[in-house]
């Protein structure tokens, strides 16, 4: 018998690592860890994981005949910054990877007679808004708002939704029965900040590494000006919005995708809750035209009304637990070892 697992992709991504972790202590369930990189020492041993690409159809061939697939946590991607400078790459992880393992969940959905869970992190990245003004006015957008990215990585994404919700819903429409049909469930994430990793390649990226330098004594120059403000959410809030909704009934989900967030910040009030924890910190501001704007075009806030009525959503930390319960006191623990 093949054995039963949750496949993880960009295991040793930032998300991927706070929700192992999560899985760890839970201890109910065998992982399955992909990425290209190994994972971090400290989840050695915790997962079977495999260190290749999710554009390798051979291995993917391969696993299937070992594992039943039961759910996928798909958090392989190239972030919007990190897309921008190599495109094609970008549309070849961000898409044909989805793609892949969608296709993959759908066989395995056929094969075993059960719809595979195919959970996906999407992004504000989906929206892009044409002005300043729009963006005051039109704060906390919609799912269904502005979806006009300006990214490869917004296009990426909001593709990719669709192609879920293609697979989920419509997949071999033409066959003369329906087969049983993956189920597709996706968030999207405002910008996310951790406690003990650092993103990489993110245009959000701002948040964090003010945070992280100031913690370590090292200088930040902030690469958007003081007004920027977009969403934000802690790392355990945007694990817990993954397994909430991997969990939620399906018959209680009225939509495929899904806003979640916590709080909004400008990148000087960002500031100023960095230096109520860091006092001497020395945040400037550098701003980058073109990255600038990237988060211009990005909604100030995100409206998540569908989330908290269809499947309970709530965010644990506010603003303030966040940074005084959460970020200021495991960010100061981590530098200190
Ligand atoms: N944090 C991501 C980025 O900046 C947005 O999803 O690319």
């Amino acid at each position: 018998m093949r054995k039963k697992v949750i496949l993880i992709t960009g295991a040793a991504g930032e998300i991927g690592q706070a929700l192992i972790n999560e899985f760890i202590d839970e201890d109910r369930h065998d992982l399955l860890t992909l990425d290209l990189k190994p994972l971090p020492p400290e989840l050695f041993g915790q997962t079977i994981h495999i260190q290749g690409d999710v554009l390798d159809q051979n291995l993917f061939a391969r696993l299937v005949t070992e594992y039943e697939i039961d759910t996928i946590f798909h958090l392989a991607a190239l972030l919007s910054t990190r897309s921008e400078f190599a495109p094609a790459l970008a549309h070849q992880v961000n898409v044909n990877g989805t793609l892949a393992l969608l296709q993959l969940a759908a066989e395995q959905s056929q094969n075993r007679g059960k719809p595979v869970r195919f959970i996906f992190p999407s992004s504000i990245a989906t929206y892009g808004l044409p002005d300043l003004e729009t963006k005051t006015r039109d704060f906390y957008v919609r799912e269904w708002d502005w979806n006009y990215p300006t990214t490869m990585y917004g296009c990426n994404k909001l593709y990719c939704e669709q192609l879920g919700a293609y697979y989920g819903r419509h997949f071999q429409q033409l066959a003369e029965t329906t087969p049983v049909m993956l189920d597709f469930r996706s968030v999207r994430f405002p910008g996310l900040i951790s406690a003990y990793t650092v993103p990489s390649g993110g245009t959000s990226d701002y948040g964090p590494e003010m945070l992280h330098a100031a913690a370590q004594g090292k200088p930040y120059a902030c690469f958007v000006r003081p007004d920027s403000t977009i969403p934000f959410m802690v790392m355990p809030d945007a694990v817990k919005s993954l397994l909430h909704l991997w969990g939620a009934p399906r018959e209680r989900l009225t939509h495929d995708v899904y806003n979640v967030t916590s709080f909004s910040l400008s990148a000087a009030e960002f500031r100023e809750l960095v230096l109520q924890a860091f006092p001497g910190a020395d945040i400037t501001y550098q701003p980058d035209l073109r990255r600038q704007g990237i988060i211009d075009s990005w909604p100030a806030g995100l409206n998540d009304k569908l989330a908290r009525r269809d499947w309970n959503w709530q965010p644990d930390y506010d603003v303030q637990r966040a940074f005084e319960e959460y970020l200021v006191p495991n960010i100061r623990e981590r530098y200190a070892r």
